[in-house]
């Protein structure tokens, strides 16, 4: 098996991971009317909690007209994933302080909603220090485990450890928060997290932990992944990394300080990036592994470097063609001032630049000691820079002084596309027309990774903040931290570390770690119905209609009500007969099997094509029946006769 695992020096996300929506609760028992003063000062307060969601402790409470208008008094808080940096916590609570009100509760008085990264909370009485285990909603993951009575052992187990971690007597401020890995076979870790919020007493934070820790035992069902929302804590565990990685878990404050040490990397990279973190400290391990003994290859039995290195030297003349002065880009990017700062990533910072000719740029910058050779660096940049296609973000070159290694793309004035697919406003500053040409360019940027470039490459990430888009709206694949290369005959690979993004990943991938061509038609499927939609898929979680964006695009498919699924302002634009094309399309892709699903040039000449015959799609993978989390079964519409608890 010959595979080669790209440069994480690659990565580039100019934007930084949106919160994922996971669960909220607003009861309608208690409403504000519309232009109150209760109103006002709910919208006062949730500004209040975003301007102040750069605290390091992640966490802020405060009131609302208390001494003015006493009887409409707010009380607020919002509390962040104890392992995310203060940028991603800001995202998080700026998304949840607007979308609680535009999309979930509207007029409600009292509200809770949970992302992944973030809780936010208000009412109009103090909940202050108080400990409240209601709401609470259990989520699972929807697939399932090996050994399932094993396993929930070891994961209580786990997370009863931590909770000593949490709930310990620690300074004011200081964080609730613990996490832990344990083995549960030799090929899948268990990640564990649990957190309180911090202006709880240390006594009802292990209260509340060890409630959520038994609900989550008691109502287990075999699934490989579950956790416990509730207003003062919460409980999670998985077979895959959702938080980042610490060597040291982090019970009191977190480590303040520059990103100068790997541990203060680890704290201050994006959800996304953690994943991508997590390959990188893997490849990294590796690579020293590799000089130690090339024996143990146990993984993928790839010899990257050879690989590469073979391409890069038969390909390219001048290596020295592509490297950029620092000095000019240091320039242009004024000395990397916070001005110029575009985003935040795993390995460093992206900066807006202007060249002297005008020309923009984004450049990345790693700060990291020798985290890969130069001449690798060098190799690994000019093999990048040899993909040019334009649906694909185009790497210009590259910056080295001393440690500091620095990669220029060239720049992205509209940011990717889920900042337009996923915003109410922004969405609908585009026409179906143009959405119908980004649909195109993905489709186009795909192939040629697969196909038409000389290579063979898997994306393996590819989902909205992937995208970027040009001046023009043309869509641009960035990102390829995770891609992988293929021999020409190769079909499809296994991986022990499955990456990526769940929400995107084929099932065979997010389960097997199988990838192959097919795994990145699945995720081109599911940004498809994104699309069409306006609403995310969650991957194995549930949506807010308490069905998958998959299984309800292949309901109303069924019901032959498919144009209910196309978000409204679309219907406006759109041609009836391109947008079903696009959802069946779409349906193609997501489906079940990965032999059922089209290739990309198939998908292109379908796109393309008025007068193609499409076959009937199949029952789509991640069907209602499989993952209907186990609270929610009695309150469901749908056919619960075929739930199989597997
Ligand atoms: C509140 O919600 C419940 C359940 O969704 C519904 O039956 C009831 O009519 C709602 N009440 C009001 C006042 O909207
Ligand atoms: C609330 O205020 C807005 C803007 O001031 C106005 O357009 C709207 O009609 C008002 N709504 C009600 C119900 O008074
Ligand atoms: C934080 O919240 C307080 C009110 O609790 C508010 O006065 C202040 O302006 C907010 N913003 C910052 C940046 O502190
Ligand atoms: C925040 O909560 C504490 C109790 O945990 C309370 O004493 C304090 O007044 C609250 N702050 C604000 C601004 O409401
Ligand atoms: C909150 O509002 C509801 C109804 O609007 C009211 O019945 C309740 O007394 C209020 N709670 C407090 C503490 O003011
Ligand atoms: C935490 O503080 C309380 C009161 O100050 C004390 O009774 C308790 O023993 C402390 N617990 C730990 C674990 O230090
Ligand atoms: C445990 O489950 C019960 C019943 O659903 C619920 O009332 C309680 O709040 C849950 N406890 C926690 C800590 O989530």
């Amino acid at each position: 098996m010959h595979l080669v695992l790209l440069s994480i020096f690659t990565s580039l996300s100019l934007t930084s991971e949106a919160a994922e929506y996971r669960y909220h609760f607003c009861s309608n028992q208690t409403t504000f009317s519309p232009n109150s003063t209760y109103q006002s000062n709910l919208n006062n307060l949730l500004s209040f909690l975003s301007t102040n969601s750069t605290r390091e402790t992640g966490f802020y409470n405060t009131t609302v007209g208390q001494t003015q208008t006493p009887e409409n008094t707010v009380y607020g808080l919002f509390l962040c994933r104890g392992d995310l940096a203060t940028i991603e916590c800001q995202d998080c609570v700026s998304t949840s302080t607007k979308e609680i009100v535009q999309l979930y509760c509207p007029e409600e008085k009292e509200a809770v909603i949970w992302y992944d990264e973030c809780m936010l909370r208000y009412s109009n009485r103090s909940f202050f220090s108080i400990m409240e285990d209601e709401p609470s909603k259990i989520l699972w993951n929807l697939l399932d485990i090996t050994e399932p009575n094993r396993f929930i052992q070891l994961a209580a187990k786990t997370l009863s450890d931590l909770v000593p971690l949490a709930a310990a007597n620690a300074s004011s401020g200081a964080k609730r928060f613990g996490t832990k890995e344990t083995k549960f076979t030799d090929s899948q870790t268990l990640y564990n997290l649990v957190q309180c919020l911090p202006d709880l007493s240390s006594f009802d934070c292990n209260r509340c932990l060890r409630a959520a820790i038994t609900n989550l035992s008691k109502s287990f069902g075999g699934k490989r992944g579950g956790r416990v929302l509730n207003p003062s804590c919460n409980v999670r565990y998985e077979v895959f990394a959702f938080y980042l990685v610490q060597a040291v878990p982090a019970p009191g404050p977190g480590p303040k300080g520059k990103i100068s040490t790997v541990i203060a990397i680890v704290i201050g990279v994006t959800i996304a990036a953690s994943v991508v973190l997590v390959t990188l400290l893997y490849c990294f391990r590796r690579r020293k592994a590799r000089k130690k003994s090339d024996a143990i290859n146990e993984l993928n039995s790839e010899k990257s470097d050879s690989i590469l290195n073979y391409h890069a030297t038969r390909e390219i003349t001048s290596v020295e063609s592509l490297q950029f002065d620092f000095g000019t880009i240091e320039a242009a990017t004024n000395k990397f001032s916070d001005d110029n700062k575009i985003g935040e990533g795993g390995f460093g910072e992206v900066y807006k630049g202007v060249l002297p000719e005008g020309k923009e740029i984004a450049v990345k910058r790693f700060s990291m000691k020798s985290l890969q050779g130069l001449e690798e660096f060098k190799n690994e940049v000019v093999l990048i820079a040899k993909l040019q296609h334009k649906n694909l973000v185009r790497l210009l070159g590259y910056g080295i002084e001393g440690d500091e290694k620095l990669l220029v793309y060239e720049f992205m004035p509209n940011k990717s596309l889920d900042n337009f697919i996923f915003d109410s406003k922004r969405r609908s500053q585009l026409d179906w027309k143009t959405y119908y040409n980004i649909i195109c360019g993905i489709a186009r940027g795909l192939l040629y990774l697969h196909e038409d470039s000389r290579l063979k490459i898997i994306h393996r990430d590819l989902k909205p903040s992937n995208v970027l888009l040009d001046h023009d709206m043309v869509a641009k694949i960035s990102d390829f931290g995770m891609a992988r290369i293929f021999s020409e005959n190769q079909n499809i690979a296994n991986t022990k570390r499955v990456v990526g993004t769940y929400g995107y990943m084929a099932p065979e991938y997010a389960m097997e770690g199988a990838f192959s061509v097919k795994s990145d038609v699945f995720s081109f499927g599911v940004i498809l119905l994104e699309i069409i939609s306006g609403k995310r898929s969650s991957g194995f979680y549930l949506t807010e209609h308490s069905q998958t964006l998959l299984a309800y695009a292949w309901r109303l498919w069924c019901e032959d009500k498919v144009l209910e699924f196309v978000d409204n302002f679309m219907m406006e634009s759109c041609s009836t007969s391109e947008i079903v094309k696009c959802i069946h399309i779409g349906l193609l892709c997501v489906e079940e099997n990965p032999q059922d699903r089209p290739t990309m040039s198939t998908v292109v000449v379908m796109l393309g094509s008025e007068s193609v015959a499409l076959p009937e799609p199949k029952h789509p993978a991640f069907s209602v029946a499989k993952f209907m989390p186990m609270d929610e079964i009695s309150v469901n519409d749908l056919t619960f006769s075929t739930i199989v608890p597997q």
